[in-house]
């Protein structure tokens, strides 16, 4: 089912939608010979990293400067002249040709945003010919055994998402024990709306951040992460790290003050007061999981953080990384982390998101497949969480359009194939 099957696009054209925050984004459509239309949408990232791949925006009069005019015209003009030109043999040869053609790093030429939708498209048209569902497609191009991942639903926003005074940008929740996809989903959503009750008693307000969580007025992490156990028990649920567990992403870019110093609710830290921080949380509540603990420019917090909290916890690297290959084996050489995070428009393909996946598999590390802050209805990580196996996805709040669309196409999919195991890799 998943033999290589050539592809031939005989039309490919993008335009501007607006995305989750009201900014525009690159959507592309591609047409293949029996007339079938694969449509796929970049997403963009709010708190991005220093070495991603870079967006082409317009910086003219219209959105603020966001217009991705540029982008469209990208790939209606030289991208589409190359992709429909030919017969393609693998979405690795036509990601290839897309590199070649940008020319520049990051795709800073042509736009990440562009080439990102496109990659997905071609993606989205290898599946349809070779008669497979994209995500077993997925499996079948890394070689891996499919799993439906414990959703990490990200209930209170911080941070660059939320103009409270959090520093932490994401507290999420994980009913790693729910069994079922379907049951996950349900977990989450009442752990959700216990929360929405508290929140809402307590600060008068259920305000939300970008990624669908709340957002109230508070400061203090531990302030936060008490809200989380009181809805989890409200709702009628367990917290622990094998039942309903807490991730974090702390997302310390933002609060990196530079030089190794953080500032957290007004304290200033040094790389060991942060590890010392973080551990003082994961003894004190059912944390699994801490991502971007330390800011990608400051290699002594992470080693500091592997020697203390590695086996602890995950501690799993986003902005480190950028879904770079290179990075991620860097990072292992280190021993940084022991997880990567996955997020395809972070590297620009989808084949070199493979790779990135690859990459962590050979080095023994966990992968947790990312949704960014600004999304659409797009759900290809859906697919790519549940073809790559690899256990985990964060795709936001269990709560609007552009956050459940990816929850609702793993329910799709385990109703689809209800063998498919649910839990961590
Ligand atoms: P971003 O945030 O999409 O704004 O980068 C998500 C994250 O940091 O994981
Ligand atoms: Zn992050």
């Amino acid at each position: 089912m998943t033999a290589r099957t050539p592809l031939e696009v005989t039309a490919l054209r993008a335009r501007g939608i607006l995305d989750s925050r009201g900014y525009p984004t690159v959507e592309v459509t591609a047409v293949l010979g029996d007339g079938a239309r694969l449509v796929a949408a970049a997403p963009a990232g709010a708190s991005t990293g220093e070495h991603e791949a870079v967006e082409v925006r317009d910086h003219g009069p219209e959105y603020g400067g966001r217009g991705v005019r540029r982008a469209v015209r990208n790939v209606d003009g030289e991208i589409a002249a190359l992709v429909t030109g030919r017969v393609w043999e693998s979405i690795d040869e036509l990601d290839a040709a897309l590199g070649a053609l940008g020319g520049t790093p990051g795709y800073s030429r042509l736009g990440a945003n562009a080439v990102v939708a496109v990659s997905i498209a071609a993606a989205r048209g290898f599946a349809h010919a070779a008669g497979a569902e994209l995500h077993a497609w997925i499996a079948g191009r890394l070689g891996t055994a499919e799993r439906l991942p414990v959703p990490h639903f990200n209930v209170l926003n911080g941070g660059a998402h939320a103009v409270n005074g959090l520093d932490f940008q994401e507290f999420m929740i994980a009913p790693v024990d729910a069994g079922t996809e379907e049951h996950a989903v349900q977990v989450g959503a009442e752990v959700y709306h216990a929360l929405a009750a508290v929140v809402r008693e307590r600060y008068g307000t259920a305000g939300l951040g970008d990624e669908g969580g709340f957002a109230p007025p508070i400061s203090d992490p531990r302030v936060a992460l008490d809200l989380l156990l009181t809805a989890i028990e409200a709702a009628g649920h367990t917290p622990g790290v094998d039942r309903v567990a807490i991730a974090l992403d702390p997302a310390a870019n933002g609060f990196h003050l530079g030089s190794g110093r953080y500032r957290i609710d007004g304290r200033e830290l040094d790389d060991e007061g942060l590890t010392g921080y973080y551990r003082d949380l994961i003894e004190h509540y059912p944390i699994r999981s801490v991502e971007d603990g330390f800011a990608e420019d400051d290699p002594h917090g992470w080693a500091t953080q592997a020697a203390a909290l590695l086996g602890r916890v995950q501690l799993v690297g986003d902005d480190l990384y950028v879904t770079d290959p290179a990075r991620i084996r860097d990072g292992a050489a280190h021993g940084y982390t022991d997880a990567v995070l996955i997020k395809p428009n972070q590297i620009g393909t989808v084949s070199q998101t493979f790779d990135a996946i690859r990459a962590a598999r050979e080095a023994g590390m966990a992968c947790m497949v990312s949704h960014r802050s600004g999304e659409t209805a797009d759900t290809f990580i859906a697919d790519l969480v549940v073809g790559s196996g690899v256990g985990q996805l964060k795709s936001g709040a269990p709560a609007r359009g552009e956050r459940v669309a990816k929850y609702n196409r793993l329910t799709e999919i385990e109703i689809d194939h209800p063998a498919l195991p649910y839990g961590l890799a």
